[in-house]
């Protein structure tokens, strides 16, 4: 396969495992050290549901993009985007992501819609294409190997609530199913029905239960009103001092840890988190660090990325005081386009 553009001299080739070594001189210092495409390349090129692509010029790589279907193949979800630091500026992104779109239209007329994942402040004429669909918060910590044992203890003794620790399960593949199929539970905790596990957005299809499950992804949930006595309708006092109702119930995921560029031996934890009460936004982020630390190989350290909701930013930013703060992004947003 090999479509030429309007820049004569670009052409976009479906990328192969013989690629790799390109597709990471093009990738050096990409997302602070926290790049996933190292780790994730070559499954990526396995599963059947995604599209690699490269963009070259000359014959060398100058940019890379995929896709993976998602939502019972009416959703693609772009994902990987980058061109080479020598070819930025001149429009090779655009001309993939078309590119990417122009094969979605020819070769996939059952999907419907674009979604992505961007940092803050996105470009313009990125927005000018895409709805913003929902934003969350995003803080992230170093925790060098030597440090995580005392992180653990310090978090403990930052969450001491034990009602709310008390009502927290990892769920298993039966419960995850339970939650795809109650609608109440997704509409209450999932910002635009959205499950967002590790960057990635998906809506609650059945189909995207057997994606998320082939992963080892920790699902934890907290339920209002069990042992607690508290409802969905109940009111908490926030630190400020405000009101505020709480949505019934916590979700996190923990995606199992992996190395990523910024360091040897430093290994990359996401935490993705569903609900707004801080006291549970804290319990959640003790227990999946504990156990994403179980997960790492000896020896190794860890950066921490805490995804949530907005109101959260500083609660959970308190719950990290005096760990070593890592500027990853400040936002992530989560982008959608009809096609
Ligand atoms: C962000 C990056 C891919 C932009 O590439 P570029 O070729 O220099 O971009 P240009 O500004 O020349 O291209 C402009 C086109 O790309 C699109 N574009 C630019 N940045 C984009 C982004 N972050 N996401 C999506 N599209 C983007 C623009 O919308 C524009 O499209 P149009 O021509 O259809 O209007 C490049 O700087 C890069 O590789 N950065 C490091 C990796 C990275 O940050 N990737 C972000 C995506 S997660």
């Amino acid at each position: 396969m090999s479509n030429e553009t309007s820049f004569s001299h670009i052409n976009f080739v479906a990328a192969t495992a013989e690629d790799y070594e390109d597709v990471m001189s093009i990738s050096g210092g990409i997302y602070n050290g926290m790049d996933y495409l190292p780790f994730k390349y070559h499954a990526w090129l396995k599963d059947p549901q995604r599209r690699t692509y490269l963009a070259k010029c000359e014959g060398k790589v100058v940019g890379f993009e995929s896709f993976i279907l998602v939502d019972d193949g009416t959703t693609a979800v772009l994902e990987g985007l980058r061109v080479a630091p020598w070819m930025r500026g001149r429009g090779v992104a655009g001309l993939i992501q078309k590119f990417c779109l122009d094969t979605l239209q020819s070769n996939y007329p059952e999907v419907k819609r674009v979604r992505m994942t961007r940092a803050e402040n996105p470009p313009a004429s990125v927005l000018a294409k895409y709805k913003v669909i929902s934003s969350k918060a995003v803080v992230s910590v170093l925790i060098p190997a030597d440090q995580l044992d005392t992180t653990i203890k310090l978090l403990e003794s930052r969450v001491n609530n034990l009602d709310k620790s008390k009502n927290l399960s990892v769920l298993g593949a039966e419960e995850i199913l339970r939650f795809f199929e109650e609608s109440k539970s997704r509409e209450d905790l999932l910002p635009g029905g959205l499950i967002v596990q590790g960057w990635h957005p998906f809506g609650t299809h059945k189909s995207n239960l057997n994606l998320l499950l082939k992963q080892k992804i920790v699902w934890m949930y907290s339920h209002l009103g069990d042992s607690s006595g508290l409802t969905a309708s109940s009111k908490a006092t926030t630190t400020s001092g405000d009101s505020q109702a709480y949505l019934e119930g916590f979700l996190s995921l923990g995606t199992p840890p992996f190395p990523v560029p910024l360091a040897e031996g430093i290994y990359r934890l996401d935490i993705d988190m569903f609900g707004n009460d801080p006291f549970y936004a804290k319990v959640h982020v003790l227990e999946q660090l504990k156990i994403g630390v179980q997960a790492l190989p000896a020896g190794t350290g860890l950066v921490c990325l805490l995804f949530a909701d907005e109101s959260l930013r500083t609660e959970v930013g308190q719950l990290c005081e005096g760990l070593t703060p890592l500027y990853v992004v400040k936002e992530q947003m989560i982008l959608e386009m009809e096609i």
